[in-house]
């Protein structure tokens, strides 16, 4: 089974390049979803058929899907969301509104998850091609896996316990009944937080799970996929591939394009130097835009040739960790950001990590929770924590 992600800045052709690689995948025989979790949903124009919030066949073995959010929330969110309108209600607000409030900020995106878990689970795909949001969207999507459940999960159990304490009191009164959740209300939250947290897992197992980056040779694509880079390698997630869209071709070198031609050959340099362990690959800008399947399957043609798209393009390991004499060594990697916007903290069990406007707390395994930190070294784009032998 492979989840594969595609994600970039806006317009620079993950839709495209997403859809060439689920046709490809297809055509090689794989059972494949191509799933738009992007809420400016591209793939049906693509396909110029309608696609929408339930799968529809596009083509032999494969499979499209443009999650609707509203949709999975309200087939979903089910007690929770009755709570919370009942809740609103109770403040006095109309009732339709307060439905359509209910749809916490936030909760979109982990129906989002929920639903690319689901198709995962279903046993019906042997490949799931993601068609994320641009960059900061998709991080804050995957992300979600991570900080926000952890947050959540804690704040959950203490509120439950609390509430316990105060529900016999709190139900004998009518007008308060709404401001009391009930276990079932807890129970979809629960449900939520172990799905979102187990695709989280998924997500960083890189046999699995691969981050693809989408950009164009232009120096604002090119800064924003550095940070990128940094950023879901910061949290864990697996890259394996750096597509570089809309190059133009030699054909183009002379003329009105000339001086654009020359430099894009200086950018596409500096990608590759920016990005050395990773599988890089140049997409032509064509000379009509990839839409319907023959155009993407060409399209397929020219980026991948005879390489399998569903393969682990190349392996960076953002995370590893190294015994040596006795002592752990925890390694991140994270180029392209200055040592100075890089901060390293512990709290008990949980190491905090800050890396621009980034904040992964990273639960230390087993093996190192009663370990002091010895150093922490930040050379070459790569951050090194040694953790002393334990305490006798
Ligand atoms: N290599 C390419 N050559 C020509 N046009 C392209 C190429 N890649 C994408 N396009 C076109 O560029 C536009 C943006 O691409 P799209 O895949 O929708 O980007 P994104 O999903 O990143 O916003 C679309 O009109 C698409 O057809
Ligand atoms: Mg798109």
């Amino acid at each position: 089974m492979r989840l594969i992600l595609y994600t970039g800045k806006g317009g620079v052709g993950k839709s495209s390049i997403a859809a060439a690689t689920a046709v490809r995948v297809a055509q090689l025989g794989r059972r494949t979803l191509l799933v738009s979790s992007d809420l400016a949903h591209n793939l049906s124009d693509i396909f110029e058929t309608r696609i929408g919030g339930d799968p529809v066949t596009v083509a032999e073995n494969l499979n499209a899907l443009e999650v609707d959010a509203l949709k999975e929330i309200r087939d979903n969110w089910g007690p929770a969301q009755d709570y919370f309108a009942g809740f609103l209600a109770y403040l006095g607000m109309d009732d339709a509104v307060a439905e359509e409030a209910a749809l916490l900020p936030g909760t979109e995106e982990l129906f989002l998850l929920t639903r690319i878990l689901k198709e995962l689970e279903s046993d019906q795909y042997d490949a799931i091609i993601v068609d994320c949001s641009p960059t900061a969207g998709a991080l804050r999507l995957l992300t979600f896996t991570d900080t926000a459940c952890t947050k959540l999960n804690r704040l959950l159990n203490l509120e439950r316990q609390v509430l316990k304490l105060m529900r016999p009191v709190m139900n004998r009164f009518k007008a308060m009944r709404h401001i009391v959740p009930s276990d079932k209300v807890y129970g979809t939250f629960e449900d939520l937080i172990r799905d979102v947290g187990h695709l989280g897992e998924i997500l960083k197992d890189p046999e699995v799970s691969s981050v693809r980056l989408v950009l164009n040779p232009d120096r604002v694509a090119i800064a924003e996929t550095r940070r990128a880079f940094t950023y879901f390698g910061l949290f864990g997630f697996p890259i394996d591939g750096i597509f570089v869209n809309k190059v133009l071709p030699r054909e183009l070198a002379d003329g009105y394009l000339h001086d654009w031609f020359a430099l894009q050959q200086q950018l596409l340099e500096s990608i590759d130097e920016s990005f050395l362990d990773v599988a890089k690959f140049r997409v032509p800008l064509l000379d009509s835009e990839p839409i319907g399947l023959p155009p993407l399957s060409r399209m397929a043609d020219g980026i991948f040739g005879e390489k399998r798209p569903e393969d682990v393009l190349s392996v960076t390991k953002p995370v590893s960790i190294a015994r040596e004499d006795g002592q752990y060594r925890l390694g991140f990697w994270l180029p392209n950001i200055a040592k100075h916007d890089l901060n390293v903290g512990r709290k008990d069990a949980d190491l905090i990590l800050t890396a621009g406007n980034y904040t992964r707390v990273f639960s230390l395994p087993d093996s190192l929770v009663d370990r002091e930190i010895g150093e922490a070294k930040f050379d070459d784009g790569r951050l090194t924590i040694t953790f002393e032998a334990a305490p006798a």
